[in-house]
């Protein structure tokens, strides 16, 4: 597969056409970014961590039958997926009351949540992704009313999954952002990544009673160093998929 010219370069990745139409490169980068990219820093190692721990995740939902974009990872930072036309929604599925949920509703952060709650924002850095409901959605055109439909039932397909991975690693899903797009054949697929940048990750190992931070919002609140807490991660989900011989795609 050769890699051709860049096509995209977002916060955290750069995007690059291949030789195969439907194929593209993508290079995880070091950027942080927080608050619609208010805060900024370079992380070494960040972009390796997540292109592996993202990579992982798919193989993982895979063997649970949930399908991605992911094709296969290609070096420390590289790895290859389906093109997809993206769907203009972060799509963000909680289980436990924390962040924007927590304060928008005044209820304290790790509030159980009687269902997990799916929520949609519109995908846009000019506006600050706002809040849209399913009703804005398709009066905007962002997606129709069976694309959506479609759209939802992967977000919580996808969550059990990933409640079902995480417990099994320790770790509390809170929340997590996917995102889902349409591939030349018309097939809605999961895209995009999985990673503590995306993901709220409560380590159940951690006794104190105090929440043990494993994800973005180390960075984001300014609680600690990122990388110890994405290589703990990683190597929980990969001694996970050792244990349950789940096929790799590198
Ligand atoms: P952002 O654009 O939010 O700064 P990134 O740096 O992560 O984020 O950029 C990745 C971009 O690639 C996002 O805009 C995302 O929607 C898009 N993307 C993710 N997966 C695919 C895919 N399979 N095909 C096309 N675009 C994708
Ligand atoms: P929130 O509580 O800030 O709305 O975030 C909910 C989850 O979605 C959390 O796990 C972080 C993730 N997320 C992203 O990955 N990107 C984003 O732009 C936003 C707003 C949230």
């Amino acid at each position: 597969m050769e890699k051709l010219e860049k096509l995209y370069e977002g916060k955290a990745k750069k995007l690059y056409a291949t030789d195969d139409s439907d194929i593209l490169w993508v290079d995880y980068m070091n950027q942080a970014t927080a608050g619609n990219g208010a805060k900024k820093a370079q992380i070494e190692g960040k972009g390796n961590l997540n292109n592996h721990i993202t990579s992982v995740i798919f193989d993982l939902l895979k063997a649970r039958g949930v399908d991605s974009h992911f094709v296969k990872r290609l070096s420390d930072t590289e790895q290859l997926v389906r093109k997809m036309d993206m769907f203009p929604l972060e799509i963000i599925m909680r289980n436990t009351a924390a962040g924007s949920f927590a304060k928008r509703y005044g209820v304290e952060e790790g509030t159980d949540l009687k269902k997990p709650i799916l929520e949609f924002c519109y995908k846009s850095d000019d506006l600050g992704d706002p809040f849209i409901n399913d009703d804005g959605i398709v009066a905007l055109g962002l997606a129709t009313e069976e694309e959506l439909a479609e759209i939802s039932r992967q977000a919580r397909a996808v969550n059990a999954a990933l409640v079902d991975i995480f417990s099994k690693i320790d770790v509390k899903l809170v929340d997590f952002k996917i995102e889902e797009g349409k591939t030349s054949d018309g097939r809605i697929l999961l895209a995009d990544e999985i990673t503590p940048d995306t993901c709220r990750l409560w380590d159940l190992k951690d006794k104190s009673g105090k929440i043990e931070h494993l994800d973005k919002d180390l960075f984001r609140r300014d609680l600690g160093d990122i990388i110890p807490a994405y290589e703990e991660i990683y190597a929980r989900l990969t001694a996970l998929a050792e244990a349950e011989g789940v096929e790799r795609a590198e």
